[in-house]
């Protein structure tokens, strides 16, 4: 099959497209022909050995966290998934695999493709969407009527985190540059800070949750503008930050969390149903064929993305 390998870390130009035997799956794993694969950062993070302590330094590597395709074949241990049923999933084998034609992956993190979703908009989901559902649910324990600032929100996990804060009841405050301010409006932001026109944070501000996607704060900036109760949250690690694992940490108010997660079928169809319900949607910065992985990295490490880059294993 045809797969995107790196050999050793480094810039783009390490990504190859090769032939690779298929993958053989193991009796609790489902086959997936590969439809369309999305770029996440962390994908070029990997790339460059910047993550070798969690994703290890396995040559060769295929990369690709998330993938919508069709199930092309099923172990003998795994019930609740057929031949044919078209999904979509945040790949959990390590650094995911997903930059190829067919993937073997644990049902555990797959879910039917919401059919109002094209294969192409179901594999801008996965990662982006569970980020911010893990970070505002479990450990922001977001409720109605708080008060969100959103840092990022036109990014690939913003555009969703910002869905999310309003479907579950928040008042959003996104951050983004004025060229993309009408677009996270919107996508349900009732204020926009442009970025690019000054400080984000003004003396007396106060949240319930600050969700910082580009790590822009520092913690003491961040907490200082809290209200009772409130939290910050980063995805990026910066200086001082505590690591939450759901089910694990203990939230204590008042303090800045990096969030780890494990990807979760449930928590997938959970986002699917409001999808289906009309109150999500992927919004696509670019498509690039499989060929074309390297300008899709380069798109990635600009950092000025609008929403997802998509990477089209087979036309549909
Ligand atoms: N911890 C986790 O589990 C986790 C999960 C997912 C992602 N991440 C990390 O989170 C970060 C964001 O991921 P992503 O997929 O959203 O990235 P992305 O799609 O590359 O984000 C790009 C967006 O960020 C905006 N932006 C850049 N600088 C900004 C600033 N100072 N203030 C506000 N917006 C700004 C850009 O808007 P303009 O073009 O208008 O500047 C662009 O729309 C990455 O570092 C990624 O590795 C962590």
């Amino acid at each position: 099959m045809r797969a995107v390998v790196i050999d050793e870390f480094g810039s783009s130009s390490k990504l190859e497209l090769r032939d690779i035997p298929r993958p053989a799956i193991d009796p609790g794993q489902i086959l997936v022909e590969v439809h369309a694969a999305s770029v996440n950062p962390i994908d070029w993070k990997i790339r460059e050995g910047m993550m070798a302590m969690r994703y290890g330094e396995e040559f060769p590597m295929v990369l690709g966290l998330d993938a919508a395709g069709v199930v092309v074949e099923v172990g003998e241990a795994v019930g609740n998934f057929n031949v044919g049923d078209a999904v979509y999933a945040r790949s959990d084998n390590g650094p995911g695999r997903c930059y190829a034609e067919y993937v073997a992956l644990n049902p555990a993190t797959v879910a039917a493709k919401p059919e109002a979703l094209s294969y192409v908009e179901a594999a801008a989901m996965p990662l982006a969407a569970l980020t911010p559902l893990y970070g505002l649910r479990d450990c922001g324990q977001i409720r109605v009527g708080d008060r969100i600032l959103l840092i990022g929100a036109s990014g690939g996990v913003g555009i969703f985190a910002t869905q999310l804060a309003k479907n579950f009841g928040a008042h959003v405050t996104a951050v983004c540059s004025g060229r993309n301010a009408d677009l996270v409006r919107s996508l349900g932001a009732d204020e926009v800070i442009d970025y690019t026109a000054g400080d984000v944070l003004r003396d007396g501000d106060c949240y319930d949750i600050i969700y910082d996607a580009i790590g822009s704060l520092d913690l003491e900036t961040a907490t200082a503008s809290l209200a009772d109760g409130g939290v910050y949250l980063t995805l990026v690690p910066i200086p001082g930050i505590d690591f939450f694992i759901p089910g694990e940490t203990q939230r204590e108010a008042g303090k800045g969390y990096f969030v780890a997660w494990t990807p979760q079928a449930r928590d997938l169809e959970f986002l699917s149903g409001w999808v289906r319900e009309g109150k999500m949607r992927p919004v696509i910065d670019s498509e690039y064929p499989l060929e074309q992985i390297r300008a899709a990295h380069e798109r990635s490490q600009t950092l000025h993305a609008v929403g997802k880059i998509i990477i089209r294993v087979r036309d549909d």
